[in-house]
Formats: structure tokens, sequence, C-alpha cells
């Protein structure tokens, strides 16, 4: 299994007021070609939730639904195969607030962190509070941070390199950003890091995704002019530089990335247009970027799913593979049908 896609962040199917969200009993194991139901404490069809995987346990945090902003945690084992939704209940501190569109960072294997943007019940605004909820202790708690404070922000781009968070771009205020702040999560210190080279312009809805002990690759979103993006990044964190990905594909913002076998990066879902015309953006191909270069494995793989249809030798040699190279090969040339990849 390469990775696991739910519809976590859930998307809007329709206009005004009229906002459909896809149900939260359902979730899509790609790779695999399957769907599973979903049953337990259902959590409701949200949009703008966060989520996490920890421990093999998918968390979420957050979101909006029909009624409003959520605080509630949801949780569901992703190893026993039951796929089985948990509300979480904390027992120490207090939840923040109602919220969506925010971020969260695992750290230490045990904690989830959670920050930014809010809309309470009578006066909405953006923030820039950090929280920590600790499932093992189910308690919240909200750390003392130093340094200098991002200012507050929404649909930032966010991802955990070892024992810091970044967080990059968002909407603030009027505009959108393509700044990157980092907290160290041990010392609970913001630093600003400022870039030695071109930057990619600013930004919301966008995707930031850690590739290796050192770089972000950040793809897509919504720019200044509200025109959707379709240029990738890599940031060193430490030579403090980005780089454009050479690969540009598909513009799309609002959808979810992830790091897939081979270090690829896989984005899902998300939309193509501007966020309002929500009755024509949906997206539900995958696109894929390669980070590094393939194995020989990985090569011959990719050659054989994508030359099968039209090359009979091939066809016929396929089922005198080892019977686990064959499915490994059907699951690719499967991913090459449905995405027309190339
Ligand atoms: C999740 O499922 C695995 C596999 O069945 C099990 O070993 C583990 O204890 C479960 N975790 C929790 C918290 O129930």
């Amino acid at each position: 299994m390469c990775f696991i896609v739910t519809n976590m962040l859930y998307s809007l199917q329709s206009v005004a007021g009229q906002d459909k969200y896809l149900p939260s009993d359902e979730i899509w194991v790609c790779d695999l070609e399957e769907v599973f139901q979903m049953a337990g404490e259902v959590p409701p069809s949200m949009s703008g939730t966060c989520g996490c995987s920890l421990n093999g346990h998918m968390y979420i945090f957050g979101g909006y639904d029909k009624i409003g902003q959520s605080n509630q945690i949801f949780c569901v084992n992703l190893t026993d195969g039951k796929y089985t939704w948990r509300s979480i209940k904390h027992k120490i501190g207090s939840a923040p607030s109602h919220r969506d569109k925010l971020s969260c960072w695992i750290h230490k294997g045990s904690y989830l962190v959670l920050f930014f943007f809010q809309l309470e019940d009578v006066v909405w605004g953006w923030n820039n509070e950090v929280h920590v909820f600790d499932p093992v202790h189910a308690s919240w708690s909200e750390p003392q941070t130093h340094g200098r404070t991002p200012t507050p922000r929404a649909t930032q781009a966010s991802a955990t390199l070892g024992c810091r968070g970044y967080i990059c771009g968002g909407r603030v205020m009027g505009t959108r950003m393509s700044d990157i702040h980092c907290l160290d999560l041990e010392s609970w210190t913001w630093s600003e890091i400022i870039p030695v080279s071109t930057t990619p312009v600013g930004r919301s809805w966008h995707t930031l995704t850690a590739v290796s002990d050192s770089s972000l690759f950040l793809f897509g979103g919504l720019n200044v002019d509200c025109k959707p993006m379709n240029d990738g990044w890599l940031f060193d964190v430490q030579t403090k530089k980005w780089r454009e990905h050479p690969f540009k594909t598909k513009p799309r913002l609002w959808h979810t990335a992830c790091l897939g076998k081979d270090s690829d990066v896989i984005v899902f879902g998300g939309s193509c247009d501007y966020i309002f015309n929500i009755l024509t953006g949906h997206c539900n191909d995958a696109l894929i970027f390669q980070m590094q270069p393939y194995s020989l494995y990985r090569i011959c793989e990719n050659y054989i799913a994508k030359n099968v249809k039209n090359c009979e030798v091939l066809r016929h040699q396929l089922l005198l593979l080892p019977p686990k190279l064959v499915t490994a090969v059907q699951r690719r040339m499967s991913l090459y049908r449905r995405n027309s990849i190339s």
C-alpha cells in the first residue's frame, strides 16, 4: 500500500448556501482500488479539517460542517482493518476554540500540534495560536512560545522535519504570502527563514510536503491574482534556497499531498479552478512528482506498465514473472490507466 487518501479533506460540491460535503463514512485506499465502509462515531461531513497519521492511526481535528466550525478530534485505527471512527474526548486541559483551515504537525510520535485560523460563534478572526494534543494522556495544552510569531493567517501550508514544524504562506490580511516560518518543537521558538534565492509567488491553498531530512516540496495554490497555480518548488532549509521543480502539470489548489513510494509526492483531489467556481473545478486524479532518480526496479515497472498495452511480447512475458512482481506491475498498470499519467 503506497498511501492512503480519505475524504478527510472533504470537498464542497455546490454553490451559495447549499454546500454539499462528502460523507465521512468512506475511506479510499489507493493502490488497492478499494473503498471501505467506515462505522463507529462517524464525524460530520466537513471541509478544512486538519489530519495526520500517528502510530498507525489517523487523527482529524476541527473543520467546517453545515452548522459551523468544529473543535472535535476523531481517530481511526488504520491497521486493524475495521475502519471504525472514535470521537476522542480530552481529559486534561481545555480544547482550542472551534476552527477550520488550520494545520497540524506531529512531534515525538505522540503529540499532535495544531495552530492557526479560527472562526468562533460570534466574532471571527484568524489567529496564530499553537495548541498541543497528547493522545496518550488525552490532554490539551498551550505552550508558551518564544521568538517572533508569524502573523495570523489561514490556508497556509505546513510540514514537519525532525523536531521542527514549518509553515509557508497562506492568506495574510488582504494578501497571499510565501514566507516561511519554523517552530522548534523542543524549545517552542519561532523563527522566520529568509530565502537567499528567487522565491515562489505568494499563495494560499497550496501544499508543503517533507521529501528529505532537509527539503520541503511546495505545490500549487491560489496566487494573489486568484489564479490557480501549477508550479512546484523545492526548498532546502539548510541552504535556504528555493529551486523550481522542472515538471509543470495541471493547476491545483485546496488539494492534499503526501510522500509515497520512492520519494514521489502524490497530489490528490482539490480544485483546478478559482475557489468560488465550486461547481466546476473538482478533480479526482492523482498527480505524481518525482523527487529523485528511480531505482532500476522502478524504471522497469514503469516501462512495462506504460508499454504493455502496445507490446505483445511484454504482454506474454508479464505472466512469466514471479507472482509478487506481476501484482506490483498490475497495480502500476492500473494507476497508468486511471490517471493517464506519463
Ligand atoms: C490498532 O490495531 C492494531 C491491530 O489490530 C492493534 O494491535 C492496536 O492495539 C490497535 N490500537 C488501539 C489503540 O486500539
